[in-house]
């Protein structure tokens, strides 16, 4: 789909060009409408103008693209004016025109790559957004496309299969992606990683034909920090990315049905390698280094056992409860590797738990910190991107559930309660972290979409927004 716009009127667009026009009739009133000077409006009802505020607008933009498709529109306009509700007024400028962009492109994603044939539906070709930008808005609008570009990069990368996309492609993926920008990718393979003693990415790799990567890309938009040097504003943000290429769960193996979309488990990983690449396509200037442990979990009869001992990169043994808590060991060694970076703050982004699906259902990621500043700064952006985040807590109660007798600790309550599950993954997590300022995102809700994303079915691509938004405010 191209993306355009111009300084006239909708009205005095083309022929070719169907015109959007919104009214305050109910949601369900769609009309397609001939005019008399014989061009073709699409009238639909979007309910009070007063009502709509951020998260609606976003869905909203995303039902013009479904509606479009419905009717085979090939060309659409719209009026950038009409799409000014009095409650967004309050959002950053270029926001409006950022987020009409991003969800333009989010809801005309497809993911066709195992189709064959073409099939016979039309596609949305071009929108053309009609009316006075300001600076700010010719901005967002350029912001909004490649946020949403990225976005769907991280989809692509997630909605292909495990047998497709195995660690070493992963690697590729990312050397690819960052090609012609100033991220630099290294990537250690399984030889490095024992030498590095990143022992519990071994394990959980190990098992695999394809043998597990650390993927590490760094981008010093801000000037690289020199050694040892105490200024604040070179220290980088670090987002660490689960990368389970394929999760059978291991050799505590996943039932049918829990395990046909586990290709998706390196969503966290996707997202954070498309993240780092839209910053540099941004020229942000701040320094950020992403960290993507990829490995896949399978059923070998070299695969890590349950009751297997691992010592972790971090020095502390872990005893391996359950070979499908995996997540967990790999970020282990990713939070302790971050170290390395002397980071400002690290974020980790994980598929990590069944659990938080059932704390929160499907409509946001669960978060975990004990940095309140930084909470309240990640929900904000989550708020504004549309990559929804929700706060559970770390307690230090939590933490005797996973006390290990035979190692340091154990990947799993020992006495196997799956209770508080995506806390206890958190809370696992908190034990490997660096001391500065660390959260955890649990996006296993928005792996996949559901209808009400209004989004193609499979990967959400979240939350690449989100990250996106943050790393240009820290
Ligand atoms: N990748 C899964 C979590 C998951 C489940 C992500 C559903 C997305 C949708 C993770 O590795 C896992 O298997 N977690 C276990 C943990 C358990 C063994 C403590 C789970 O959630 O059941
Ligand atoms: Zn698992
Ligand atoms: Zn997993």
């Amino acid at each position: 789909m191209k993306l355009s716009f111009n300084e006239k009127t909708a009205k005095s667009a083309a022929k070719k060009y169907t015109r959007i026009v919104l009214t305050e009739k109910p949601k369900t009133f769609h009309r397609l409408v001939q005019t008399v000077a014989g061009t073709t409006e699409y009238h639909m009802g979007v309910g009070k103008f007063k009502d709509i505020k951020a998260r609606t607008f976003i869905t909203l933009i995303r039902s013009v693209v479904q509606a479009a498709k419905k009717h085979q529109i090939e060309h659409l306009v719209i009026d950038y004016d009409a799409l000014a509700f009095p409650a967004l007024k309050d959002l950053p400028a270029g926001w409006r025109a950022s987020t009409i962009a991003e969800n333009l492109l989010l809801s005309d994603y497809t993911f066709t790559k195992y189709k064959t044939g073409k099939g016979n539906k039309t596609e949305l070709k071009e929108v053309l957004i009609c009316g006075r930008l300001t600076a700010a808005d010719k901005k967002g609008f350029k912001r909004g496309q490649t946020v949403g570009t990225y976005v769907n990069q991280a989809r692509d990368i997630a909605n292909t299969t495990g047998d497709d996309l195995t660690p070493s492609v992963l690697a590729k993926t990312a050397q690819t992606l960052a090609k012609g920008t100033k991220v630099k990718v290294t990537v250690l393979n399984h030889t490095q990683i024992k030498k590095a003693g990143l022992h519990a990415l071994w394990a959980v790799g190990k098992g695999a034909d394809d043998m597990p990567r650390l993927i590490v890309m760094e981008y010093y938009g801000a000037g690289k920090p020199v050694k040892n040097s105490k200024d604040k504003k070179k220290k980088p943000l670090v987002m660490v990315g689960k990368g389970i290429t394929y999760d059978t769960g291991g050799l505590n193996v996943k039932p049918s049905g829990a395990m046909h979309d586990m290709h998706m488990d390196m969503s966290g990983g996707s997202s954070v390698i498309a993240s780092i690449v839209c910053a540099a396509k941004l020229g942000l200037k701040k320094n950020i280094v992403a960290i993507i442990p990829a490995a896949e979990n399978a059923v070998s009869d070299r695969a890590m056992r349950a009751g297997d001992i691992i010592q972790s990169h971090a020095g502390k043994t872990i005893e391996v409860m359950h070979t499908d808590a995996e997540g967990r060991l790999v970020l282990a060694d990713g939070l302790s590797y971050s170290k390395k970076f002397h980071p400002r703050a690290v974020i980790d982004v994980a598929t990590l738990t069944g659990a938080a699906l059932a704390a929160l259902g499907q409509h946001a990621s669960a978060l975990m910190t004990k940095n309140d500043t930084f909470s309240a700064k990640l929900r904000a952006c989550g708020e504004e991107s549309g990559d929804y985040v929700w706060p559970l807590p770390l307690w230090d109660e939590y933490k005797q559930h996973i006390k290990s007798d035979r190692a340091d600790i154990a990947n799993i309550a020992p006495n196997f309660s799956r209770f508080g599950g995506s806390i206890e993954g958190g809370t696992f997590l908190s034990f490997f972290a660096p001391k500065c300022p660390w959260a955890h995102l649990d996006i296993a809700p928005r792996m996949e979409s559901i209808s009400s994303d209004k989004l193609a079915k499979g990967s959400t691509g979240e939350p690449v927004r989100l990250l996106v938004k943050f790393l240009e405010q820290y």
